[in-house]
């Protein structure tokens, strides 16, 4: 039975707790069904509070076995124990005294996959958020730091591995086939990084040495055969332990640094100190196995997992309304890591179109909230897109504010300030006031007010006296609990462009602080004047995505033009193109909406050919300029009235006019990139790749035609090439014999491998049109499907769900009867996986009335159902309301 109390949890309720836990050692005996778990707490009474302030320490589903205070026996009239609670009323008097507390667990039966669970036979831990106190009772939360010492028992041959956080103490064998081991973490730290893994896996090693010269031993630990497909990891590693000492002075603390990859996790991976456990999905990649994006995304996890040993981890959080101040920074962190270690400007593309396409549909729609929440009511449904990308753009606009110097300066300060701390959002702003001497309180709207701020702008230039006037108006749009909203300070970057693509200067500039080529906003209207301006310039506005804003520009076309093709800015070229291919995409949805046949202006074809064929760009970045925006982002973009048939038609036709205008050029082009020597995942190849790619996706659009593709699936030697081709011939055709043969073949090659196979799903789920609907019904009995493992999940039902709007959004409502099943199934044993799932319909009022009323029903039809999980419950709830 579940207990949803409905409880909410406030910022302004925060209070330090009562006691402190200095040192936590723990002892498992591990067995599959029949854990035992003895906790020795010492707990210390904090200065000032009263002797008889009740001990109250939180569980999850808990059985108390034993209970000593002090070493003897707690009488039974001492303390209450229920699963959720342990509540010593009565503590001793002395301001420190000791609790043994014992508890059993049965990993093998939690599919939650939170506490301490088994994962293909090895025991794991998952305690981020709140799941420390399904192991233990506990002071769960992330402000009670505290030393751990902890020793694990088991089966020699079940589990030859004893991994913990911290440094290896001691190991031992004992009577009866069992051994042990004894890690003990000298840094303090909260429950929530604590982890332990136990079983029989194999390892990848290497060594590390820090700045100073201390030798890192780092292990990877995987699942024996699959030692190879980690070594992409391990050098991912290094490259960012190294790059967080250049760029940021951070050294590595420990002896150790393990890495453990897990088939069976919640979300990417997770930064317990000196143990980060992985979702296998972002360790393993070899080319037979892992496409491009899977080895970028390794590369960006690895590196936000040990980038969180010093933002996150030796500076924690006072609470977990402050999860931006970890998973923001972080995330800000890992991006400028990828930037360095591939191209800025592809890398900065990449991001804006995931934060365009996660976190603004969030943001717009009734599961928004600031980047700082100020109520939960649970905790797991804040680790949004909100939280970790709209909070490192909040970093990058500090950044980009106060300069690259400044800014180091400010994090030095802060790592200096706080380190062992838990810490707060306005912490690490009070860092940067003090090292610039500004005052960053209108700045920290960005933290607390939801919404994404619009930019009104117009612009007139006057020839007589030479200047160019620029009328820019904010607003942020009402969201839920928020109705009136401040003005903010939005850092605008911009540039005067000159007929040759050049920035001009000007003599002079009124109306608003303009420094380094970025206007700050701080007024609800702007109207700026720059002067010395003798030519009409066009305005490229919000280049490198400064602020994370949607523009409202009376801009003539032919200016968009002018930018994407000349600005010398490439992010701006590639945002100028982007608005044209949105606004075509716009325009044609609602002639088609209107009866009418759509219409296209041949420049769009054209400047896709320039893009294409331009060898002065990047491959990675041709390919980028060449992806239309997706039929989600169209949908975003019309806001109301949504009929995904339509923009899935217009979207075909646009690719089609396209690649009419562009078959010859595309066609050689093709055929010049084929790959040429040994594999290489570096950013140069793999840019190669996703252009040859994404112009296979182009040439294969007229009808019939997929004899290039049925040649590249037959012929790829990596799986980027392999997936791209399967994707197109089961896209293009379905259920042809061509599709039908090389799913087949797929099947066959890869059906041992579930991480592949999690392709194989992705690919059939993404199919557009009706019938894919019934497809991903006859999927769930596939043997490799596992309603229990959320990669397999996610890769099926998230894929249909959140990125197939066609067969999702049926008319007649049987996608969505189908997806009411499976989040009800899923919220039986994972309610974190279902609540996830259940955030597909989070746009459902923006679609048109028919759609509507049906994912309404839905929505209700989950609502109502018996015994949801809290977390379930929180996101439909706010999706209704
Ligand atoms: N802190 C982790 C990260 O961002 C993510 C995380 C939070 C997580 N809660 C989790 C991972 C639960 C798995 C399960 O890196
Ligand atoms: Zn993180």
């Amino acid at each position: 039975m579940r207990t949803d109390t409905g409880q909410i949890f406030r910022l302004e309720d925060y209070r330090p707790s009562d006691y402190l836990i200095p040192t936590t050692s723990l002892d498992f005996r591990l067995s599959p069904d029949r854990t035992r778990v003895i906790a020795e707490l010492a707990i210390e009474r904090r200065k000032g509070v009263a002797g008889d302030a009740p001990l109250v320490l939180d569980g999850d589903g808990l059985a108390l076995k034993r209970l000593e205070i002090d070493g003897r026996a707690a009488a039974a009239n001492a303390y209450e124990a229920t699963p959720e609670r342990l509540t010593i009323s009565k503590p001793p008097k002395a301001t420190r005294f000791r609790l043994t507390i014992e508890t059993e667990l049965g990993p093998a039966t939690n599919l939650a996959l939170m506490g301490l669970y088994r994962s293909n036979n090895v025991y794991c831990t998952q305690c981020e958020a709140e799941g420390f106190r399904r192991i233990t009772y506990f002071l769960d939360r992330p402000d009670i730091l505290s030393v751990y010492t902890v020793r694990i028992e088991a089966d020699a041959k079940e589990a030859p591995l004893l991994l913990s956080n911290g440094n290896p103490r001691e190991t031992g064998k004992l009577e009866g086939g069992r051994h042990y081991a004894v890690w003990h973490d000298p840094f303090p730290k909260p429950s929530y990084l604590f982890a332990l893994v136990a079983g029989d896996l194999g390892r990848i090693g290497d060594t590390f040495v820090t700045a100073s010269g201390r030798s890192v031993e780092l292990g990877i630990y995987v699942e024996h055969g699959k030692e190879a497909r980690a070594t992409y990891a391990m050098d991912a590693l290094k490259r960012s332990m190294r790059w967080d000492e250049e760029k940021f002075g951070r050294e590595y603390d420990l002896e150790v640094f393990n890495i453990v990859a897990v088939s069976d996790f919640n979300m990417g991976a997770m930064e317990n100190k000196g143990l980060n456990i992985f979702n296998d999905k972002y360790v393993l990649a070899d080319s037979d196995t892992a496409t491009d994006a899977d080895f970028a995304n390794i590369e960006a996890i690895i590196a936000h997992e040990y980038f969180h040993n010093w933002t996150g981890n030796r500076i924690t959080c006072r609470d977990w309304f402050q999860l931006c101040l970890k998973e923001g920074l972080t995330v800000y962190r890992d991006h400028e890591f990828s930037a360095d270690q591939r191209s800025r400007a592809v890398k900065r593309i990449a991001e804006v179109r995931t934060l365009k396409s996660h976190q603004f549909p969030e943001d717009q729609g009734p599961l928004a909230h600031p980047v700082r929440p100020r109520r939960y009511r649970e905790i797991n449904n804040f680790y949004t897109a909100t939280v970790y990308e709209k909070g490192a753009e909040v970093v990058r606009m500090i950044h980009t504010i106060l300069g690259a110097e400044i800014f180091r300066k400010g994090m030095d300060l802060y790592f200096e300030r706080h380190d062992g701390e838990a810490a707060t959002v306005e912490d690490f702003l009070k860092v940067f006031e003090d090292v610039s001497g500004s005052d960053l309180s209108q700045f920290a709207l960005w933290y607390h007010q939801a919404g994404t701020p619009n930019l009104a702008i117009t612009t007139s230039h006057d020839a007589k006296n030479s200047e160019f006037l620029v009328e820019i108006e904010q607003s942020v749009p009402p969201t839920p609990a928020e109705s009136r909203k401040r003005l903010m300070h939005i850092p605008l970057a911009f540039a005067l462009v000159g007929k040759n693509g050049g920035d001009i200067a000007y003599t002079g500039v009124e109306g608003a602080t303009v420094e380094n080529g970025v206007i700050h906003l701080r007024k609800r209207r702007h109207n700026i004047r720059f002067s010395g301006v003798p030519g009409r310039p066009v305005l490229s506005l919000n280049r490198g995505f400064s602020a994370p804003v949607t523009l409202s520009v009376e801009q003539r076309p032919e200016d968009q033009y002018f930018l994407a093709r000349h600005d010398s800015d490439t992010f701006s070229r590639w945002q100028a193109f982007n608005t044209l291919l949105t606004d075509a995409l716009v325009a044609a949805f609602r002639r088609i909406r209107g009866g009418k046949e759509p219409e296209f202006a041949s420049d769009i074809g054209d400047l896709a050919g320039v893009f294409a064929a331009d060898s002065t760009l990047e491959p990675a970045y041709r390919a980028l300029a060449l992806t239309l925006p997706g039929e989600a982002d169209i949908a975003r973009e019309i806001g109301a009235n949504i009929d995904p048939d339509a923009i899935f038609t217009a979207r075909e036709l646009l690719a089609r006019s396209i690649a009419d205008t562009n078959v010859g050029r595309f066609g050689e082009l093709y055929a010049s990139l084929r790959n040429e020597g040994a594999f290489s995942p570096d950013a140069a190849s793999a840019g190669r790749r996703a252009l040859r790619n994404v112009l296979l996706d182009y040439l294969s659009l007229k009808p019939g035609d997929v004899t290039l593709a049925e040649g590249q699936f037959a012929d790829a030697t990596n799986m980027t090439d392999r997936a791209t081709a399967l994707a197109i011939l089961a896209h293009r055709q379905p259920g042809s014999e061509p599709a039908k043969a090389a799913l087949a073949s797929f099947e066959r090659r890869y059906a041992s491998d579930p991480l592949v196979m999690d392709k194989w799903f992705q690919i059939q789920a993404s199919v557009p049109g009706a019938a894919t609907v019934e497809a991903v019904k006859a999927l769930t009995r596939h043997p490799a499907f596992s309603m229990n493992n959320p990669n397999r999940v996610r890769s099926l039902i998230g894929t249909f769900s959140s990125a197939n709007q066609t067969a999702f959004h049926r008319p007649d409502g049987a996608g969505y009867d189908f997806f009411v099943e499976a989040v009800l199934k899923a919220d039986g044993d994972n309610p974190q996986l279902a609540a996830r799932l259940a955030t597909a319909l989070r746009s459902w009022r923006s679609l048109e009335p028919g759609r509507q009323g049906k994912a309404r029903e839905a929505l209700l039809a989950i609502a109502n159902a018996k015994d949801l999980s809290t977390d379930l419950r929180d996101i439909v709830e706010r999706t209704l309301a």
